[in-house]
Protein backbone atom coordinates (compact mmCIF):
# COMPACT_ATOMS: atom_id res chain seq x y z
CA UNK A 1 0.00 0.00 0.00
CA UNK A 2 1.60 3.63 -1.36
CA UNK A 3 2.00 5.39 2.16
CA UNK A 4 0.12 8.86 1.85
CA UNK A 5 2.93 12.08 2.07
CA UNK A 6 1.88 14.68 3.57
CA UNK A 7 2.55 18.09 2.21
CA UNK A 8 6.01 19.73 3.10
CA UNK A 9 4.59 23.08 3.99
CA UNK A 10 7.57 26.17 3.94
CA UNK A 11 7.35 29.06 5.82
CA UNK A 12 8.62 32.64 4.51
CA UNK A 13 8.84 35.56 7.15
CA UNK A 14 9.55 39.23 5.92
CA UNK A 15 8.52 42.59 6.52
CA UNK A 16 7.11 42.85 2.65
CA UNK A 17 6.83 46.91 2.86
CA UNK A 18 6.34 48.53 -0.33
CA UNK A 19 6.15 44.98 -2.22
CA UNK A 20 8.81 44.76 -5.08
CA UNK A 21 9.28 42.18 -7.71
CA UNK A 22 12.16 41.35 -5.15
CA UNK A 23 9.39 39.91 -2.55
CA UNK A 24 7.76 38.08 -5.37
CA UNK A 25 10.89 36.38 -6.71
CA UNK A 26 11.51 35.28 -2.93
CA UNK A 27 8.10 33.85 -2.67
CA UNK A 28 8.23 32.08 -6.04
CA UNK A 29 11.64 30.39 -4.85
CA UNK A 30 10.54 29.29 -1.69
CA UNK A 31 7.21 27.82 -2.98
CA UNK A 32 9.61 25.71 -5.00
CA UNK A 33 11.13 24.46 -1.73
CA UNK A 34 7.76 22.48 -0.44
CA UNK A 35 4.60 22.27 -2.25
CA UNK A 36 2.52 24.81 0.05
CA UNK A 37 3.95 28.42 1.34
CA UNK A 38 2.94 30.22 4.65
CA UNK A 39 3.72 33.50 4.62
CA UNK A 40 4.53 35.49 8.20
CA UNK A 41 3.94 39.01 7.87
CA UNK A 42 5.82 40.86 10.69
CA UNK A 43 4.00 42.83 12.76
CA UNK A 44 4.59 46.71 12.68
CA UNK A 45 5.75 46.39 16.45
CA UNK A 46 8.58 44.47 15.93
CA UNK A 47 9.36 46.60 12.64
CA UNK A 48 9.49 49.02 14.59
CA UNK A 49 11.93 47.56 17.00
CA UNK A 50 14.38 45.90 14.60
CA UNK A 51 14.38 48.27 11.44
CA UNK A 52 12.26 51.64 11.97
CA UNK A 53 8.72 51.80 11.49
CA UNK A 54 7.14 50.36 7.98
CA UNK A 55 5.27 52.23 5.38
CA UNK A 56 2.80 50.64 4.73
CA UNK A 57 0.12 48.90 7.66
CA UNK A 58 -0.24 45.57 9.03
CA UNK A 59 -3.36 45.46 6.72
CA UNK A 60 -2.30 47.02 3.83
CA UNK A 61 0.88 44.76 4.02
CA UNK A 62 -1.59 41.51 4.41
CA UNK A 63 -3.57 42.23 1.22
CA UNK A 64 -0.03 42.67 -1.04
CA UNK A 65 1.40 39.52 0.06
CA UNK A 66 -2.19 37.33 -0.17
CA UNK A 67 -2.36 39.01 -3.55
CA UNK A 68 0.55 36.83 -5.06
CA UNK A 69 0.05 33.59 -6.42
CA UNK A 70 2.47 31.31 -4.50
CA UNK A 71 0.83 32.27 -1.08
CA UNK A 72 -1.16 29.57 0.30
CA UNK A 73 -1.38 30.86 3.67
CA UNK A 74 -0.63 34.07 5.52
CA UNK A 75 0.12 34.85 9.57
CA UNK A 76 -0.49 38.31 10.68
CA UNK A 77 1.46 39.87 12.98
CA UNK A 78 4.39 37.11 12.47
CA UNK A 79 7.63 37.50 14.85
CA UNK A 80 11.09 39.56 13.36
CA UNK A 81 12.95 36.38 15.32
CA UNK A 82 12.36 32.92 15.14
CA UNK A 83 12.53 31.94 18.91
CA UNK A 84 11.73 29.01 20.86
CA UNK A 85 8.25 30.08 21.47
CA UNK A 86 7.73 30.61 17.79
CA UNK A 87 9.19 27.04 17.41
CA UNK A 88 6.73 25.59 20.23
CA UNK A 89 3.62 27.19 19.01
CA UNK A 90 2.89 28.68 15.45
CA UNK A 91 5.41 26.29 14.01
CA UNK A 92 3.94 23.36 14.92
CA UNK A 93 0.07 24.70 14.81
CA UNK A 94 0.79 25.81 10.85
CA UNK A 95 3.09 22.39 10.13
CA UNK A 96 5.61 24.13 8.94
CA UNK A 97 8.57 21.72 8.01
CA UNK A 98 11.33 24.74 6.91
CA UNK A 99 12.30 28.39 7.06
CA UNK A 100 13.36 30.07 4.15
CA UNK A 101 14.74 33.39 3.69
CA UNK A 102 16.82 35.11 1.22
CA UNK A 103 20.83 34.83 1.37
CA UNK A 104 21.26 38.10 2.62
CA UNK A 105 22.03 38.29 6.49
CA UNK A 106 18.95 38.99 8.44
CA UNK A 107 20.23 40.69 12.07
CA UNK A 108 18.77 41.35 14.95
CA UNK A 109 19.84 45.15 16.88
CA UNK A 110 22.83 43.26 19.01
CA UNK A 111 23.73 41.54 15.72
CA UNK A 112 22.97 37.68 16.36
CA UNK A 113 21.27 35.82 13.37
CA UNK A 114 17.08 36.33 12.97
CA UNK A 115 17.42 32.52 12.22
CA UNK A 116 19.75 31.10 14.07
CA UNK A 117 17.38 28.71 15.84
CA UNK A 118 15.95 27.44 12.62
CA UNK A 119 19.34 26.50 11.28
CA UNK A 120 20.63 25.19 14.24
CA UNK A 121 17.92 22.32 14.13
CA UNK A 122 17.72 21.80 10.44
CA UNK A 123 14.80 23.58 9.59
CA UNK A 124 16.42 26.18 7.49
CA UNK A 125 16.72 26.98 3.99
CA UNK A 126 17.72 29.71 1.96
CA UNK A 127 16.92 31.09 -1.23
CA UNK A 128 18.82 33.57 -3.51
CA UNK A 129 18.08 37.36 -3.42
CA UNK A 130 16.84 39.50 -5.72
CA UNK A 131 19.74 41.81 -6.54
CA UNK A 132 19.00 45.27 -7.37
CA UNK A 133 15.89 46.34 -5.40
CA UNK A 134 14.63 47.02 -1.57
CA UNK A 135 12.12 48.62 0.54
CA UNK A 136 14.96 50.14 2.82
CA UNK A 137 16.51 51.98 -0.66
CA UNK A 138 13.61 52.89 -1.90
CA UNK A 139 12.38 54.55 1.13
CA UNK A 140 15.88 56.12 1.86
CA UNK A 141 15.47 57.59 -1.88
CA UNK A 142 12.61 59.38 -0.68
CA UNK A 143 14.79 61.13 2.43
CA UNK A 144 16.71 63.12 0.07
CA UNK A 145 16.39 66.85 0.17
CA UNK A 146 15.90 67.38 -3.33
CA UNK A 147 13.15 69.61 -4.88
CA UNK A 148 12.28 66.71 -7.00
CA UNK A 149 12.88 63.11 -6.86
CA UNK A 150 12.04 60.99 -9.76
CA UNK A 151 11.89 57.55 -8.47
CA UNK A 152 10.30 53.90 -8.74
CA UNK A 153 8.67 52.49 -5.78
CA UNK A 154 9.69 49.30 -7.19
CA UNK A 155 13.38 49.50 -8.94
CA UNK A 156 15.21 52.03 -7.57
CA UNK A 157 14.81 54.00 -11.56
CA UNK A 158 12.69 56.29 -12.53
CA UNK A 159 9.15 56.87 -12.10
CA UNK A 160 7.64 59.51 -10.16
CA UNK A 161 8.05 63.55 -10.46
CA UNK A 162 7.85 63.74 -6.63
CA UNK A 163 7.86 67.31 -4.95
CA UNK A 164 9.05 67.48 -1.57
CA UNK A 165 7.07 69.57 0.77
CA UNK A 166 10.28 71.44 1.78
CA UNK A 167 10.92 72.06 -1.51
CA UNK A 168 10.46 75.68 -2.01
CA UNK A 169 12.91 76.34 1.23
CA UNK A 170 15.73 74.34 -0.51
CA UNK A 171 18.13 76.75 -2.71
CA UNK A 172 20.07 73.73 -4.63
CA UNK A 173 17.68 72.41 -7.40
CA UNK A 174 19.03 68.83 -7.30
CA UNK A 175 17.30 66.59 -10.38
CA UNK A 176 18.27 62.85 -10.04
CA UNK A 177 18.81 61.68 -13.63
CA UNK A 178 17.93 58.23 -15.16
CA UNK A 179 19.95 55.68 -15.47
CA UNK A 180 20.77 55.64 -18.83
CA UNK A 181 21.79 51.71 -18.00
CA UNK A 182 19.02 49.43 -17.05
CA UNK A 183 20.05 46.66 -15.27
CA UNK A 184 18.05 43.62 -14.77
CA UNK A 185 17.87 41.27 -12.06
CA UNK A 186 15.49 39.04 -12.98
CA UNK A 187 16.93 36.88 -16.20
CA UNK A 188 13.69 36.42 -18.88
CA UNK A 189 14.43 32.69 -18.94
CA UNK A 190 11.58 30.22 -19.94
CA UNK A 191 11.69 28.19 -16.88
CA UNK A 192 11.10 31.13 -14.76
CA UNK A 193 8.04 32.94 -17.39
CA UNK A 194 6.53 29.05 -16.62
CA UNK A 195 6.58 29.57 -12.88
CA UNK A 196 5.10 33.11 -12.83
CA UNK A 197 2.45 32.08 -15.44
CA UNK A 198 1.60 28.71 -13.99
CA UNK A 199 -1.89 29.41 -12.35
CA UNK A 200 -3.11 29.94 -15.73
CA UNK A 201 -6.61 29.23 -14.87
CA UNK A 202 -7.97 27.94 -18.31
CA UNK A 203 -9.31 28.42 -22.05
CA UNK A 204 -10.34 31.70 -22.91
CA UNK A 205 -12.28 30.64 -25.79
CA UNK A 206 -14.77 30.25 -23.46
CA UNK A 207 -14.33 31.87 -20.64
CA UNK A 208 -15.78 35.93 -20.49
CA UNK A 209 -12.86 38.05 -20.52
CA UNK A 210 -12.17 41.08 -18.91
CA UNK A 211 -8.64 43.08 -20.47
CA UNK A 212 -6.89 45.51 -18.28
CA UNK A 213 -4.02 47.71 -19.86
CA UNK A 214 -1.46 49.57 -18.37
CA UNK A 215 2.36 49.93 -18.44
CA UNK A 216 2.63 47.83 -14.65
CA UNK A 217 5.41 50.30 -13.83
CA UNK A 218 5.13 49.76 -10.37
CA UNK A 219 2.94 46.87 -9.70
CA UNK A 220 1.94 45.60 -7.44
CA UNK A 221 0.59 48.25 -6.27
CA UNK A 222 -2.40 48.20 -3.34
CA UNK A 223 -5.12 49.50 -5.15
CA UNK A 224 -4.27 47.51 -8.40
CA UNK A 225 -4.24 44.24 -6.12
CA UNK A 226 -7.93 45.82 -4.96
CA UNK A 227 -9.17 46.68 -8.23
CA UNK A 228 -7.85 43.02 -9.79
CA UNK A 229 -9.42 41.37 -6.89
CA UNK A 230 -13.17 43.16 -7.56
CA UNK A 231 -12.95 41.72 -10.93
CA UNK A 232 -11.77 38.50 -10.79
CA UNK A 233 -14.75 37.73 -9.07
CA UNK A 234 -16.58 38.89 -12.66
CA UNK A 235 -15.02 37.47 -15.25
CA UNK A 236 -11.65 35.60 -15.99
CA UNK A 237 -9.59 38.11 -17.50
CA UNK A 238 -6.95 38.76 -19.67
CA UNK A 239 -4.76 41.35 -18.72
CA UNK A 240 -1.99 42.75 -20.88
CA UNK A 241 1.29 44.22 -20.59
CA UNK A 242 0.87 47.30 -22.27
CA UNK A 243 2.78 48.75 -24.11
CA UNK A 244 6.25 47.59 -25.40
CA UNK A 245 9.23 49.41 -24.58
CA UNK A 246 9.19 52.07 -27.67
CA UNK A 247 5.43 53.08 -27.21
CA UNK A 248 6.39 54.35 -23.70
CA UNK A 249 9.38 56.01 -24.57
CA UNK A 250 7.28 58.39 -27.18
CA UNK A 251 4.53 58.82 -24.75
CA UNK A 252 6.34 60.18 -21.85
CA UNK A 253 9.60 61.25 -23.05
CA UNK A 254 11.75 58.52 -21.80
CA UNK A 255 12.65 54.71 -21.55
CA UNK A 256 10.06 52.66 -19.18
CA UNK A 257 11.50 52.31 -15.59
CA UNK A 258 11.22 48.25 -16.14
CA UNK A 259 12.04 46.14 -18.58
CA UNK A 260 9.28 44.54 -20.67
CA UNK A 261 10.15 41.55 -19.12
CA UNK A 262 10.47 42.88 -15.93
CA UNK A 263 6.97 44.84 -15.95
CA UNK A 264 5.41 41.02 -17.04
CA UNK A 265 6.41 39.22 -14.94
CA UNK A 266 5.56 41.64 -11.84
CA UNK A 267 2.15 41.39 -13.31
CA UNK A 268 2.45 37.79 -14.02
CA UNK A 269 2.96 37.72 -9.71
CA UNK A 270 -0.64 38.33 -9.13
CA UNK A 271 -2.90 35.31 -8.32
CA UNK A 272 -5.81 37.43 -9.83
CA UNK A 273 -4.19 37.75 -13.02
CA UNK A 274 -4.82 34.67 -15.93
CA UNK A 275 -2.72 36.16 -18.95
CA UNK A 276 -0.78 38.48 -20.38
CA UNK A 277 -0.10 39.84 -23.73
CA UNK A 278 3.44 41.13 -23.75
CA UNK A 279 4.71 44.01 -25.26
CA UNK A 280 1.25 45.53 -26.91
CA UNK A 281 1.23 48.88 -28.56
CA UNK A 282 -0.86 51.40 -27.52
CA UNK A 283 -4.39 51.22 -28.93
CA UNK A 284 -6.92 48.56 -28.82
CA UNK A 285 -7.97 48.02 -32.75
CA UNK A 286 -10.69 45.88 -33.81
CA UNK A 287 -8.58 43.25 -34.87
CA UNK A 288 -6.84 43.09 -31.28
CA UNK A 289 -10.30 42.25 -30.06
CA UNK A 290 -10.61 39.84 -32.55
CA UNK A 291 -7.59 38.22 -32.50
CA UNK A 292 -5.86 39.31 -29.08
CA UNK A 293 -3.92 40.82 -30.64
CA UNK A 294 -3.38 44.82 -30.25
CA UNK A 295 -2.29 47.86 -33.11
CA UNK A 296 -2.72 51.22 -33.43
CA UNK A 297 -2.62 54.90 -31.98
CA UNK A 298 -4.77 57.92 -30.51
CA UNK A 299 -7.77 57.25 -28.17
CA UNK A 300 -6.47 53.35 -27.36
CA UNK A 301 -10.11 52.88 -26.06
CA UNK A 302 -11.93 54.57 -29.24
CA UNK A 303 -12.94 50.71 -30.83
CA UNK A 304 -14.12 49.23 -27.64
CA UNK A 305 -15.75 52.61 -26.86
CA UNK A 306 -17.59 52.58 -30.49
CA UNK A 307 -18.61 48.76 -29.38
CA UNK A 308 -20.04 49.39 -26.43
CA UNK A 309 -17.98 47.27 -24.01
CA UNK A 310 -16.16 49.88 -22.48
CA UNK A 311 -16.12 50.41 -18.68
CA UNK A 312 -14.43 52.91 -16.22
CA UNK A 313 -14.17 51.07 -12.98
CA UNK A 314 -13.44 52.60 -9.39
CA UNK A 315 -10.78 51.14 -7.46
CA UNK A 316 -11.89 49.91 -4.01
CA UNK A 317 -8.67 51.57 -3.26
CA UNK A 318 -7.97 55.35 -3.27
CA UNK A 319 -3.74 54.53 -2.36
CA UNK A 320 -1.42 54.76 -5.20
CA UNK A 321 2.52 55.19 -5.74
CA UNK A 322 1.86 59.19 -5.43
CA UNK A 323 0.29 58.61 -2.15
CA UNK A 324 2.81 56.20 -1.10
CA UNK A 325 5.32 58.41 -1.76
CA UNK A 326 3.39 61.43 0.03
CA UNK A 327 3.23 59.02 3.09
CA UNK A 328 7.35 58.65 2.84
CA UNK A 329 8.06 62.23 1.88
CA UNK A 330 5.50 63.71 5.15
CA UNK A 331 7.29 61.28 7.75
CA UNK A 332 10.79 60.93 6.69
CA UNK A 333 12.29 61.91 9.89
CA UNK A 334 10.63 58.51 11.41
CA UNK A 335 11.92 56.33 8.25
N1 LIG B 1 14.07 39.42 -0.51
C1 LIG B 1 14.67 39.02 -1.69
N2 LIG B 1 15.13 39.96 -2.59
C2 LIG B 1 14.97 41.27 -2.32
C3 LIG B 1 14.36 41.71 -1.11
C4 LIG B 1 13.91 40.74 -0.23
O1 LIG B 1 14.84 37.82 -1.96
N3 LIG B 1 15.45 42.15 -3.19
C5 LIG B 1 13.62 38.40 0.45
C6 LIG B 1 14.31 38.51 1.80
O2 LIG B 1 15.57 37.83 1.79
C7 LIG B 1 13.31 37.83 2.71
C8 LIG B 1 11.96 38.16 2.06
O3 LIG B 1 12.25 38.62 0.72
O4 LIG B 1 13.48 36.42 2.71
C9 LIG B 1 11.18 39.20 2.81
O5 LIG B 1 12.01 40.31 2.91
P1 LIG B 1 11.73 41.58 3.80
O6 LIG B 1 11.86 41.28 5.23
O7 LIG B 1 10.50 42.28 3.40
O8 LIG B 1 12.86 42.34 3.14
P2 LIG B 1 14.21 42.90 3.57
O9 LIG B 1 15.29 42.11 2.97
O10 LIG B 1 14.26 43.23 5.00
O11 LIG B 1 13.85 44.19 2.86
P3 LIG B 1 14.44 45.15 1.93
O12 LIG B 1 13.61 45.04 0.69
O13 LIG B 1 14.24 46.43 2.69
O14 LIG B 1 15.90 44.84 1.76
Amino acid sequence: KREHKRPVRVYMDGCFDLMHYGHANALRQAKLLGDQLVVGVVSDEEIVANKGPPVLSMEERLTLVSGLKWVDEVIPNAPYEITEEFMNTLFKKYNIDYIIHGDDPCLLPDGTDAYELAKKVGRYKQIKRTEGVSSTDIVGKFNTPTVRIYHTLYTGRILLTFKHKDADDIDEKVEVKPNDELKTSIMPLCCIIEQYAHMHSGSFAIARVVYLDGSFESFPTLGMVEILRVLDNLATFFLWVSTDDQSIRDRRGHRPIMHLHERTLSVLACRHVDEVIIGTPWEVSKDMLDERVLQGKIDPYAVPKSMGIFKIITSPKSITSVSVATRIVDNHEAY
